[in-house]
């Protein structure tokens, strides 16, 4: 499944700047990623090299990663628990190295690194090795020190991602997580041909949601005008969307610097909920999942106290539409997708916000794309 690219080929081919390109790239990334992926036997992983009797005897898994890979590893968890039924820790690589971790010869490590040059997350990788565990890399750089360093490698094929926000190589890595979790619970059993491969065909539907998101960067642009007089805002979201709200914290953090946190929503009433006067900007996820009426109440909480709420909803969902002041639609989707689809919203809001506040879209100060040092 290799592809040859070279990040110095990278242009911006007509977009007003990079992140621009790589946002709407994530369609034809995802396409490439789920090619061929599906054969007769179910899902098709031959590049993780393991056996079925290696997979049948995982005891547990830990993901390592950082920044947005870390959040890939956040919504890998419950899938991978609910699918393959195999207990998951999701640590940030910081952390994980000085951790005293339980690790016997079944444990499986599974990085998540764009860049596959992330000095905390190869630390991570050499020390499950030395413990003994097997190490799986999900990565976008081919040939990459996290891929010389792995037993098996994943690469998630989004082609050179040069903007320091990642974007395309998120959605991608969300794919990919998706991919080892039918594989897994196939290979173990526990779950059949038939749901893995209607699964698979599901995840096949995203690069058109995605495409019919991008169809929708109005509404991005519009909300954007809630954020650009605030210093502060809080995202919201439960589920595998409480990642989601941390994912688009995160992006207009590293590119509006505006001050952004993000919270389950159930834990709004904890301490965040203080912080909502007027006019203060809210963004939740709500989308139609078995969640929505709690999440529909704190919509309901936060709008009484006067924040201007900016709702991530499903299309056609009157009720959630009537308490936003402005609404990102997504098509209705199954729960696992709806993050990957939900995100380019908060992408593109966040880029909006950093326009309006005159920032450089690609290269905020402070960061970097790779972080080499630990
Ligand atoms: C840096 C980048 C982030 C990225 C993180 C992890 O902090 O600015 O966008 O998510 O590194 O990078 P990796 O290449 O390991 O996914």
């Amino acid at each position: 499944f290799d592809i040859d690219w070279d990040a110095s080929a990278a242009t911006m081919g007509g977009y007003p700047d990079f992140m621009a390109k790589e946002i709407a790239e994530q369609p034809e990334a995802i396409e490439r990623l789920l090619k061929d992926r599906l054969g007769p036997d179910g899902v098709r992983l031959d590049e993780l090299a393991m056996t079925d009797e290696e997979i049948a005897a995982i005891d547990r898994i830990f993901i390592v990663a950082c920044g947005t890979s870390y959040h890939v590893g956040l919504i890998a968890r419950p899938l991978i628990e609910e699918w393959a039924r195999i207990p998951v820790a999701v640590e940030p690589a910081s952390e994980f190295n000085y951790e005293d971790v339980l690790v016997t010869d079944h444990t499986l490590c599974i990085i998540i690194t764009q860049s596959g040059e992330t000095a905390d997350t190869l630390a991570s990788a050499r020390k499950m090795h030395a413990a003994g565990a097997k190490v799986l890399a999900v990565t976008n750089v081919i040939g990459s020190s996290a891929a010389r360093e792995a037993d098996g490698v994943l690469y998630v094929q989004a082609g050179p991602e040069v903007s320091v926000a990642s974007t395309k190589a998120y959605t991608a890595q969300m794919v990919a997580a998706e991919l080892i979790a039918l594989f897994l619970a196939q290979r173990n059993g526990n779950l059949g041909a038939r749901e893995v491969a209607r699964r698979f065909h599901e995840l096949q539907r995203v690069p058109a949601m995605i495409r019919e998101v991008l169809h929708r960067s109005w509404q991005d642009e519009a909300a954007a005008r809630a954020f650009v007089e605030s210093s502060s805002a809080l995202f919201l979201g439960r589920g595998l969307n409480a990642t989601t709200a941390a994912e688009g914290a995160l992006k207009l953090k590293e590119i509006s610097y505006l001050h952004a946190e993000a919270y389950p929503a159930g834990e709004m009433k904890h301490g965040p909920i203080a912080l909502i006067d007027p006019g203060f900007p809210v963004v939740v996820i709500c989308p139609d999942d078995r969640v929505r009426y709690k999440t529909l109440s704190n919509i309901q909480e936060v709008k009484a106290r006067g924040a201007t709420v900016v709702t991530v909803a499903t299309d056609g969902d009157q009720k959630t539409a009537q308490l936003s002041d402005y609404l990102l639609l997504v098509p209705a989707a199954p729960e696992y997708l709806v993050p990957i689809v939900a995100v380019v919203h908060l992408q593109m809001l966040a880029r909006y916000v950093a326009l309006a506040r005159g920032c450089d879209i690609d290269k905020p100060r402070n960061l970097a794309k790779s972080v080499t040092v630990e």
